[in-house]
């Protein structure tokens, strides 16, 4: 019995004339044309973009009609047969076919992915089969490869993966963007007081998802000196735009003992890091969508790693803007929060690199940031990237007692809940730092994809949660 094996081991490989090998491969038919005498099917397993062509010689016994006519595009097949050099154009080797088995049919008549070229659009609406289209083959697999290189570049670096809950009480952001988790019964709520009885609900208090962990992973990095935290992160933004999701993928490192410059240094060198791991590892895919969107996806990839990332204040940003002449749709003035048009201009028009931005106004961050003696900015820093404007946001954390807690007073926070987030100020407290990568907005930079429901296999965004 021959194993199967992956369309990945075979593509790329020589073989001298007249050798062959015995071969069984299996996967989902993109294409099949040929004539009475002979069919050339397209077959593609999802292990790399390409695809192998198998020959079926139709005068065999092995293909009668009957058989040929149950194999047309989305079918799945497993494959005998044995590897050949091939004539054919574009491939170095092929299957000539000995049998084929029909694993899966696939009616022509309704199967939504029968023709090639539909547009992403169309694709979102069938995102249960969408995976199996060129496009999201290639974005899939370099989601993969850059959780991978994530986890690598903090695993080299003597970084402790640390998981933290997706389930909590407390607002890190304080956005007050949280979907809510509950099992009290929503058509009678246990009321008292005139307010909800949280304490009948599940953990005895009210909870959400997580919209951060970061507040977590500073208890950790309080205790391993360097953590990083990576899973899912919610948040009930009611914002339709091609940059946010309502459910999406962060990573959070957290260092002690790192000052902001620190921290600005790692986030260079990693988002470096990955950018050069999908190079090296990811060619195939990166040139496919190079070739299929975004012409200059890998001259954009290849610019990021030759410049040195822009350091500057978001005072000094604002004074650019404000000089710069350009139309932009909201006004930019000091104290308000920069919009991605912002962000882009100062990156794609006025530096041409990457922008790492520092000291925002203290009443647009979140209370967390250090505070800086001139009373009105935090040590908070934004890293702008082309095509997506703010790609990782974090900070160096306040780690003094008082002026955190006089902070969250200023803020209102209810610091009943803050207390055990408060003891890592009041037991050995040191300086410390830490930043948020939204996964998703690096994949769009990496895969030169445009809107970030397209590199997430399944998007939650408003209204949609189907599949
Ligand atoms: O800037 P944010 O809100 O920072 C934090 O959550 C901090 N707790 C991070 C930290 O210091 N540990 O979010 C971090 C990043 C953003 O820069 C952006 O890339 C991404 O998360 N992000 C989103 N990505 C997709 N959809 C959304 N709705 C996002 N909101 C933020
Ligand atoms: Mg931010």
């Amino acid at each position: 019995m021959l194993t199967h094996t992956e369309i990945k081991k075979l593509i790329g490989l020589t073989l001298a004339e007249g050798e062959s090998r015995p071969v069984q491969i299996k996967g989902w038919v993109r294409t099949k044309r040929g004539n009475k005498q002979v069919a050339f099917i397209a077959l593609n397993d999802g292990s790399c973009v390409q695809t192998i062509q198998v020959v079926a010689d139709l005068n065999a016994p092995a293909f009668p009609e009957d058989l040929m006519k149950r194999i047309t595009t989305g079918a799945c097949l497993c494959v005998n047969g044995r590897l050949v050099p091939s004539m054919g154009k574009g491939q170095s080797v092929e299957i000539q076919a000995d049998s084929i088995d029909v694993l899966g049919e696939a009616d022509p008549e309704v199967y939504p992915l029968q023709k090639k070229g539909h547009s992403l659009e169309f694709l979102r609406e069938i995102a249960h089969l969408r995976p199996r289209t060129n496009t999201f083959g290639a974005v899939l697999r370099l989601r993969h490869e850059m959780a991978y290189a994530l986890h690598t570049f903090y695993h080299e670096r003597g970084f402790y993966y640390l998981h933290t809950p997706l389930i909590t009480a407390s607002d890190c952001e304080g956005a007050g963007e949280m979907f809510q988790v509950t099992t009290l019964p929503l058509n009678q709520l246990p009321m008292k007081d005139g307010k909800i009885d949280y304490s009948q609900d599940f953990f005895g208090r009210q909870t959400s998802l997580t919209v951060s962990g970061q507040l977590e992973g500073e208890l950790g990095a309080m205790a391993l000196s360097k953590i990083y935290t990576f899973g899912p992160t919610f948040r009930a933004e009611n914002s339709n735009t091609p940059r946010h999701l309502a459910e999406f993928w962060m990573n959070e490192p957290e260092m002690a003992f790192y000052e902001i410059e620190d921290n600005m240094d790692l986030a260079e060198e990693f988002l470096k890091y990955l950018t050069t791991y999908a190079l090296e590892h990811c060619g195939d895919d990166l040139r496919f969508l190079n070739d299929m969107y975004d012409k200059e996806l890998i001259s954009r990839l290849e610019g990021v790693l030759k410049t040195r990332f822009e350091r500057l204040t978001y005072t000094q940003a604002v004074d650019i803007l404000k000089s710069s002449g350009a139309k932009f749709e909201f006004k930019v003035d000091w104290g308000t929060d920069l919009q991605s048009e912002h962000e882009r201009y100062l990156v794609e028009k006025h530096f041409k690199r990457p922008v790492i931005l520092t000291d925002y106004p203290k009443d647009i961050k979140a209370f967390y940031m250090k505070q800086n003696d001139d009373g009105k900015t935090v040590r908070g820093m934004d890293v702008l990237f082309p095509q997506i404007g703010e790609i990782i946001g974090g900070s160096q954390r306040e780690e003094n007692l008082d002026k955190l807690q006089r902070r969250i007073q200023e803020l209102h926070i209810p610091d009943k809940d803050m207390w055990w987030y408060l003891d890592t100020r009041r037991f050995g407290s040191a300086p410390h730092s830490g930043f948020g990568l939204g996964f998703e907005r690096l994949l769009l930079f990496i895969t030169g994809m445009t809107n970030i429901r397209d590199v997430i296999p399944f998007p939650r965004y408003p209204q949609n949660a189907e599949f």
